[in-house]
């Protein structure tokens, strides 16, 4: 291997990694190297050159087995005869969507949080970014849960929120879904609010998106407050940094223990990025 760099955000989560061609198969000790990094930045940057779907998913393999691609609102966030890569994108080519979210912001949230083994990482590629707008927000649920208020730790222990499945990240109703009642009405698998990371057997909150998320056994009215209680308390700028894209770059993250979110940006400017899964696991 090269000489491999890592520089840090210094945002308290986030890194860049230099000296790697993601185009080129790892070698062993480069990726010990981005594992130990990962685990402890939660969120790496390679800026380099464009990734072919197959080299995207080759890089993303290293990772782990690829997750299925999410459904969206329409089938509009697939690659034809590919099940792996999802396409997000504001482009409209012969009048339909190349991919999922549009030019809308994306609040705050976890990749698949909603299915009962949840994707463990996303990797996303840029094939083209705007000139303003479109940045990726991360923050770190370590730290949030470190930060807690001690009693409002205390009453969040052992308990679990559902996480909506009905919805996306830009708040549309996903292809084969009816808007609930309420959100604890709202269909979606179940979690514990607090977890444990499987790699580095440390806490952290899991909190998913607020849309629609409910705490599972409180009186409607109680979840509300409880969760936007939590969310003051988790989404902090101390724990966050802005990922501002230069074309090619590819970002991963750790779904288990990140939120992140999207800013909106002019729908007159292209934006398509391709995103793979690593296959889930239990959340505990
Ligand atoms: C996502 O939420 O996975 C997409 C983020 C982005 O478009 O920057």
């Amino acid at each position: 291997m090269g000489k491999l760099e890592i520089e840090k955000s210094g945002h308290g989560i986030g890194a860049d990694i230099q000296g790697l061609d993601l185009t080129k198969p790892l070698a062993s000790d480069a990726l010990a190297a981005i594992n130990e990094a990962w685990a402890e930045h939660l969120v790496l940057r390679f800026h380099g050159t464009k990734l072919s779907d197959d080299q995207l998913m080759s890089f993303s393999q290293n990772f782990g087995p690829l997750d299925m691609r999410p459904v969206g609102k329409a089938d509009q966030n697939s690659v034809p005869g590919n099940h792996y890569v999802t396409v997000i994108s504001n482009v409209v080519e012969n009048g339909r969507p190349i991919g999922g979210l549009g030019n809308l912001e994306a609040q705050w949230h976890v990749d698949m949080s909603y299915n009962p083994a949840p994707a463990v990482a996303s990797i996303l590629h840029a094939w083209a970014i705007p000139d303003r707008g479109g940045l990726t927000h991360f923050c770190n649920m370590y730290a949030a849960l470190e930060g807690l208020p001690s009693r409002l730790r205390a009453r969040i222990e052992g308990l679990s929120l559902k996480h909506d499945s009905a919805h996306t990240s830009v708040g549309g109703l996903r292809r084969g879904f009816e808007e609930a009642a309420n959100a604890g009405e709202a269909p979606g698998a179940v979690h514990p609010l607090i977890r444990t990371h499987p790699v580095t057997q440390r806490q952290c909150l899991y909190l998913g998106r607020r849309q629609d998320a409910y705490i599972v056994g409180m009186a409607l009215e109680d979840s509300e407050a409880l969760l936007d209680e939590i969310w003051a308390a988790a989404v902090r700028p101390e724990y966050c940094w802005e990922h501002i894209w230069q074309l090619h770059d590819t970002v991963m993250w750790d779904n288990r223990c990140t939120l992140h979110r999207r800013d909106g940006f002019p729908n007159e400017q292209q934006r398509i990025m391709r995103r793979t899964q690593i296959g889930g696991d239990k959340v505990g």
